[in-house]
Formats: C-alpha cells, structure tokens, sequence
C-alpha cells in the first residue's frame, strides 16, 4: 500500500486537521513529521470541538495509530497535557501512539529564548521555542527524547546547552536567566511518563508500509511558511513542504504516490510578513467573521485575503501535489464579487481575475453538482489555472460538511 501525503499549501490553517481526521477513517497509521506545537488542529465531531498541537488528527479514530517522527520539536509538557485532555474524554493511547526517540526536546529556556528575541525581531512566532529548538538541532547540541534515557549523561549535557542558554538570555536579552536543575528534575519526571512511547519511529513506518498498511503523513504549518522554500525570514523553522517527510520521519519519498495539497478557498496569514492579496475592507472582515479567522494556538486574529493562485503554481511542483482539497469554501457565501490573483504587475502588485459570488448556503452540499454554478465555476477556475484535480471539497467544520469531487 503506497502512502498519503497531507499538506496545507498557504500559510497554514488550511484545515489539515479536519481533512486528515476525515481522511483517517481508512488509514492504520497517522504520521507528524515536522513543526511543533507551534501547530493547531482543529477537529469537529457531533459539534465537540478539538485542537490539537502535536498529537497527529488521526487519534479520534480508535484503531488508527498515532506517530510523532523525528522532525517533530517536542515540548513534553505541551505533549503530556494533550495526551491527558485527551484520555479524560475517552481517547486510549495504549499501543496505538508512538514517539521518535530522536526528536528533539524544547525546552523553558527555548521559549524564554523565542519569546524575548520576537520583542526584537518581530516574526510574530507563535512563542513556543520552536526556531531556537530547530536551531539546537542543527548545532548538534539538542537533548533529545532518547537521551532522558542515559540518567547518567543526562545532567551534564542539560548544563551545558541550558547555561548557553541563559547566557544568551541574560547577555543578549536582558532576560531572566531559566533555573537548570528544575528542568533536569521535570525532564526525569516527563520521560517515565513517555516511556511507553518512545521508540524508533522509523523503523515502525517500514515495517507498517511492507506490512501493506495505510499511511497518511500530516503536514503542519503550510508550504509558504517553508524554511527554505516560504518567505524568507518570515517562516517557521522546519521543512514545511514534501521534502520534510523523508527528514523528519524516514520514510522514502518514493513510498509516497498521492500527496494532497490544501488550499483555504481564500487566503489567511497570522504574524508578520508578505500577504500581497491582503484585504482591508468589508469582503476581509467577512472573512475573518464568517471563517471565525483566529489563531488554533495563539487566539491571535488572522489576516485575511484572496485566493492567490499565482503563488500556488511554484509550491504545487515543489510538493509533488496530486490532487487539491478546497476548504472552507461556505465562507465566500454572501460576497458580491470574489478575486483571485492570477499574476503580479510590473510593481509586483496582484493582477486579479473577478467571479460573481453566490448567496447560496452551501453548508449542506453533499456533492459538486449541489453547488451554485457561481461556486462550480470558482472551482473549476482553481482546477484549470492550477492543472490539478480539486478532489475534495469541505463546506463547513464538521467532519460530514466534506465531499469528494
Ligand atoms: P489547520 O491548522 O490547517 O488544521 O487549520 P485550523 O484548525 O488551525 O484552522 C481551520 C479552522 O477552520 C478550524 O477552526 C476548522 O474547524 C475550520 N474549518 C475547517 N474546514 C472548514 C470549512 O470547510 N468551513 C468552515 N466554515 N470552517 C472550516
Ligand atoms: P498550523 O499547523 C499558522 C507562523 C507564526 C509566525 C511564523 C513563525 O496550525 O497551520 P513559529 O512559532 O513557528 O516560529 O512562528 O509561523 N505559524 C503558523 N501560522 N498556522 C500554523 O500552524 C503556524 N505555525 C507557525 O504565526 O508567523
Ligand atoms: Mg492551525
């Protein structure tokens, strides 16, 4: 069985976590790759709402198995308090969720780091530690979840990389500095909670793929705030696209034959950055009202703004996309008019293509002929323009409000 890829192609909130959840109910496994809990998923079942950071959305289906790869940045108390929120509402984690030992672990003083140089440089992260935890990484100096496991070793090496840590706070930041011993005592603490979990992720994704099993990998964050392939430096610091899937898990890209690319049916940012099609009129503020256009992690209020579909041709080769999912296609209801960018003018600025809108509910649409021709030619438009089949489209939270095209 050849696996699934999931990914948001904007600047995230595509509505992954809706789409892998409904998309669950045929897989044995989920897989998260990259990101962190920088990441929020919302899934909505039978109008019971859940956010998810870091537990993949496949974990609402009781016989599907839930895997954190070794991209992933781990907060173990963000974990730790997921994984109980979830059990108190029925959810068993027992042999169905796994973890890499080999991902690396953000710590107090990651997020003290982040939050402090973000007062400088104004990224608009999300303060969860994530680019100092990446940036660990690749200096080779990151505890990982496996070393917990080395008691011995464990100390010293928490001394070493915390008291770079607090001399960068203290010296660069004016920062608190973070107390070293506290967090070698809750990583002890965290770890035998874990334990269970923890294994080598990679070998469990091979073994699972020549057992013939069903494997979705879910994307967080979208492909434009790529590290290397988004804008540049207003991105996250993971592989956001195709490419962090054979990083941050070990599963061979070849494995991979359908890979899903979402795209919001319009467009929303949060944070700083380049938003060229950004609306700040009426047609934005329905948008963010009728979208409910709030941060899943942050409650911060998105920017919001049309479709660009010049900015999609380049990241749909990137990521390999097969087939496209619209999301959140019922939020353009009610709009006189809706654009799309279709290309840049000389001054860089989007050249737009005008449709009719629709007033229509379109809540309940259980198939593209059920549509308003004004949304079928929306639709068709993306599909032309973009040369890609639209295959699912979702008209609502819920995991029903969703049909295959
Ligand atoms: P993710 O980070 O890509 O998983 O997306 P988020 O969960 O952060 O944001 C998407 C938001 O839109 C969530 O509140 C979802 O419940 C909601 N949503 C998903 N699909 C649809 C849809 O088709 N219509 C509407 N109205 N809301 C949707
Ligand atoms: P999901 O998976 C939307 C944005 C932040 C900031 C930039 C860097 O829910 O789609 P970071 O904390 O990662 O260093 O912040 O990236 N960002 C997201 N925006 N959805 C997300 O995740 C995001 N994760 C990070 O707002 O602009
Ligand atoms: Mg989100």
């Amino acid at each position: 069985m050849s696996a699934t890829l999931i990914l948001g192609l904007q600047w995230g909130d595509e509505g992954k976590g809706k789409i892998v959840d409904v998309l669950s109910k045929d897989a044995d496994l989920v897989c998260r790759f990259q990101g962190g809990h920088n990441a929020g998923h919302t899934l909505k079942v039978d109008n019971e709402k859940k956010v998810l950071h870091l537990i993949p959305s496949g974990i609402l289906h009781p016989s599907t198995v839930c895997v954190i790869g070794n991209g992933v940045v781990l907060s173990l108390s963000s974990l730790l308090t997921e994984i109980e929120n979830l059990e108190k509402s029925g959810i068993n984690f027992k042999d169905r969720f796994f973890i890499s030992q080999n991902c690396s672990l953000i710590l107090d003083s990651h997020i003290a780091i982040d939050v402090a140089r973000d007062k400088q440089e104004g990224i608009g992260t999300t303060g969860r530690g994530i680019g100092p935890a990446y940036e660990d990484k690749v200096a080779r100096r990151s505890i990982r979840l496996g070393d917990l496991f080395d008691e011995g070793a464990l100390p010293s090496k928490v001394d070493k990389l915390v008291s770079y840590h607090n001399t960068v706070l203290q010296e660069i930041y004016q920062a608190n500095p973070v107390d070293i011993n506290a967090i070698t005592q809750e990583l002890l603490q965290q770890r035998d909670k874990l334990e269970p979990f923890t294994t080598d992720v990679a070998e469990l994704l091979k073994r699972e793929h020549l057992d013939g099993k069903n494997i979705i990998f879910e994307g967080a964050q979208g492909s434009m705030l790529d590290i290397d392939h988004g804008s540049y430096p207003f991105v996250t610091s993971s592989s956001t696209t195709a490419g962090g899937v054979v990083a941050g898990s070990g599963f061979g890209a070849q494995h991979i034959s359908r890979t899903i690319g979402i795209i919001k049916a319009y467009c929303t940012r949060v944070g700083s950055g380049p938003f060229p099609t950004e609306l700040f009129d009426a047609d934005g503020d329905h948008m963010a009202t009728v979208g409910n256009e709030f941060g899943s992690t942050t409650g911060r209020q998105r920017r919001c703004g049309w479709l660009d579909l010049k900015a999609l041709e380049q990241i749909i080769f990137t990521n390999s996309v097969t087939e496209l999912c619209i999301t959140k296609l019922d939020v353009l209801t009610g709009l006189d008019t809706i654009d799309v960018c279709v290309d840049y003018d000389a001054g860089k600025k989007p050249v737009y293509k005008s449709f009719p809108g629709w007033k229509e509910n379109i809540e309940s649409a259980t198939e593209f002929a059920e549509l308003p021709k004004a949304a079928q030619d929306y639709l068709s438009f993306i599909e032309q323009y973009l040369n890609i089949p639209v295959k699912m489209v979702s008209v609502g939270p819920e995991r029903d409000s969703t049909f295959t095209k």
